[in-house]
Formats: structure tokens, C-alpha cells, sequence
């Protein structure tokens, strides 16, 4: 079996703070000295006997004598082997693993950082944008966005015009050609070069770590189409591979003990800022073994909260097959208002709030 390097290991144990790990199980109550005590979970306790040390990243239990680092904690407490764990706590801390199998040459280690550094150029450049453009704030109002939300999903907008991602990118030392590779441009049929994203509302896609990999961009118009459009799969994005908002929800979902399925970016994000915060978005395709599988490392509970039309119904169906055999017990929320109409997550947590 293929197995991550000490090196990488070791290098996940320094950047884990195993008192936010243990936390995320066990409260914690601060002992003095950075350290913390609580009650020990692999025996009846009464009173807090394990310390836990970040600094030195162990826990031990003077009652019954459990102790060990991360990745021991979590073995024993989820009951998972040492790789289920290490992939656990990687999650957990937003540290990227390097893939299992496939060696990472260093062509596509180049290619994937180019991605990387421009899609972080793109994100920071395109939130900038947004109050620059009164008919993107505006729009943003309608939609209920406070701009602290906006700011901490990096919810920006990709104004009119072929090159103006194009352009601010060249000053930063970028050619077309590059960005091409990363998703932000496209070829034209005279053989030019234009940015892909124009007069959009843009939602930054962040991988686990928080880094932005690829954008939705939505329509300000109704009659404009397509409504949302995406970034292509890249040498960092892989659709079936990434579910929107799980960056910024992925302490909350042990914390809550389940995980919030919606469909859409604004659904995601609408829930989030009314206090629903361990929720994720599938974003634009059906969701898929591997979304299962991460989903399946932060919790064994779903709740399937997607449109009450009938597209939303046949997705929740298809969901239920996908999730069960990750051990995934679901629940389909199906939302309507008080009149009987059907109603998106967004709408409802915004006419109804949170609590409803
Ligand atoms: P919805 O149309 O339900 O999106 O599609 P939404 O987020 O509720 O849209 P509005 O902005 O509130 O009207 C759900 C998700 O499917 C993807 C997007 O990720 C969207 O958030 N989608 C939808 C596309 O990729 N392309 C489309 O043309 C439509
Ligand atoms: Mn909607």
C-alpha cells in the first residue's frame, strides 16, 4: 500500500496544534503554561485527568495511562488506522497531502503553483473590483451579502471588457499564454487572447487549504447566459474532487456532528452567514464518490437541504446512493414556504432565518 514519507508526516504533526484536534472531540480547559487539561475519553473519568501539550504535541491521561500525539488520538478515538488519521488531522489543519501513487513530477508541480499563484492574483484582483461597479453592489445587496461575508468568501466581480484580468495580470508578470493554462483566459477565434471571466459576479473556489483553485462566475442579468460559469478542470481543479465552502466549513461540521448539503454557491455562503456554518455547496455537478469520501472524514451525517423543484428531488435521490456506502446516514430536508411554495436554502434562511 502507498504510504506518505516521515518527512511528510512530520511535517503535518509540526503544523497541527493537537489541542485544536482534541478539542474538535473533548472540550479543553486551559491548565497554565500553553497546556490544557480534560477528561480523559478512553475511560470513565470523573475529573479531568489528560493533559495536553501542544507544545511538545502529546496528550496523556494520568488515570489510565492513554497517551500519545495526533495522530494516536484520533486512531483510537475514531477508530481509524494510521492513514484514515493522518488524512483526518490533514483535513482538519488544511495541509495538503501529496497524492498516493501518482508521483508529482516536477513539470506538474510547476504547473499546479502557476494555478495556484494565479488564481490568488485573480481572487484578491476581482474583490477589488466589485465596489468599483455599482451594479455589482447593488446586485450583491439584493442578494443579502453583508461585506464582511463578502470579503471572507472573496465574493468579487469580473467587470466588462476583454483584459482587464489580463492586463493587471501582465503587470504582475504573466502572459496570456499562462493564463490560459490557469482557467482565467480563453482563446478567441481571430487567435487572440481574452479574459474568460467578463461582467460576472465571481465566487472563489478554495481546496482544502484555503488556496483559491478556480471560479464561479454568475450572470448579473437574468436573461444573460450561461447563468454560472466555471472555471475548467486545471493541474489544482478537479470538480468532482472539490466541494465549495468545505475551507471554511470544515471545523464547524465535527463540531455540529453533521454536514449541511446545498446546491449553489449563494445557498452555501447564505447559510454560513446566518449561522448554519457547517454546511457545503456540491456547486454545479451531481456529487460524487470522492465528495463522499471527504465529506465522510468530518462526519457520518448529512442533511440534504436542495431545491424543492423536481431537479432538486432526483439530485437528493441520486446523494442518498452516493453517500450510504461512505457510511454517510442522510436526511433530505425538503423546504417549502408556509403557503406550500418551493424554496431554495438561500431564500429561506433569508425570509425565515437560521433557527427556522
Ligand atoms: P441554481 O440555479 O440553483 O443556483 O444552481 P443558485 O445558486 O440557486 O443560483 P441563484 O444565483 O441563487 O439564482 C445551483 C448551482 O449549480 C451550478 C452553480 O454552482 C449553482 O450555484 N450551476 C447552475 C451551474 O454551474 N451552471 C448553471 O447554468 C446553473
Ligand atoms: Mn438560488
Amino acid at each position: 500500500m502507498a504510504f506518505y514519507s516521515d518527512e511528510v508526516i512530520q511535517e503535518l504533526k509540526q503544523q497541527t496544534n493537537i489541542a485544536d484536534i482534541i478539542q474538535q472531540f473533548v472540550p479543553l480547559k486551559r491548565s497554565g503554561a500553553g497546556r490544557f487539561v480534560c477528561r480523559c475519553p478512553f475511560h470513565n473519568d470523573h475529573s479531568p485527568s489528560m493533559n495536553v501539550n501542544p507544545q511538545m504535541g502529546i496528550y496523556k491521561c494520568f488515570a489510565c495511562g492513554a497517551g500519545g500525539d495526533v495522530f494516536k488520538f484520533v486512531m483510537e478515538h475514531e477508530k481509524m488506522d494510521f492513514k484514515a488519521a493522518v488524512e483526518w488531522v490533514a483535513s482538519a489543519t488544511g495541509f495538503q497531502l501529496p497524492e498516493l501513487g501518482a508521483p508529482v513530477t516536477p513539470e506538474i508541480a510547476e504547473e499546479r503553483t502557476l494555478v495556484r499563484e494565479l488564481n490568488e492574483l485573480a481572487a484578491d484582483w476581482f474583490v477589488e473590483q466589485l465596489p468599483k461597479s455599482e451594479k455589482a453592489l447593488n446586485y450583491i445587496r439584493t442578494r443579502h451579502l453583508s461585506e464582511e461575508t463578502r470579503h471572507f468568501f472573496k465574493v468579487g466581480y469580473a467587470p466588462e471588457g476583454r483584459e482587464g484580468f489580463l492586463s493587471y495580470a501582465a503587470k504582475n508578470g504573466f502572459s496570456p499564454r499562462q493564463l490560459v493554462e490557469a482557467g482565467l483566459a480563453v482563446e478567441r477565434e481571430n487567435g487572440g487572447i481574452a479574459d474568460k471571466f467578463r461582467d460576472r459576479l465571481m465566487f472563489a473556489i478554495e481546496n482544502l487549504s484555503g488556496k483559491v483553485v478556480a471560479f464561479g462566475g454568475r450572470v448579473l442579468e437574468k436573461q444573460k447566459k450561461p447563468k454560472y460559469l466555471n472555471s475548467p478542470e486545471t493541474a489544482l481543479y478537479k470538480k468532482g474532487e472539490i466541494l465549495y465552502g468545505l475551507s471554511k466549513a470544515k471545523n464547524e461540521i465535527p463540531k455540529a456532528g453533521s454536514v449541511v448539503l446545498v446546491e449553489g454557491y449563494f445557498d452555501m455562503i447564505s447559510l454560513y452567514q446566518a449561522g448554519v456554518k457547517n454546511v457545503v455547496a456540491v456547486s454545479g455537478t451531481a456529487l460524487t464518490e470522492k465528495h463522499a469520501e471527504i465529506l465522510s472524514r468530518y462526519t457520518k451525517s448529512a442533511y440534504l437541504v436542495f431545491d424543492g423543484d423536481e431537479a432538486g428531488r432526483k439530485a437528493a435521490l441520486r446523494t442518498i446512493e452516493i453517500v450510504l456506502p461512505e457510511g454517510i446516514v442522510p436526511k433530505i430536508v425538503a423546504l417549502s414556504r408556509p403557503n406550500g411554495e418551493k424554496i431554495d436554502p438561500d431564500n429561506f434562511v433569508n425570509e425565515h432565518g437560521a433557527s427556522a
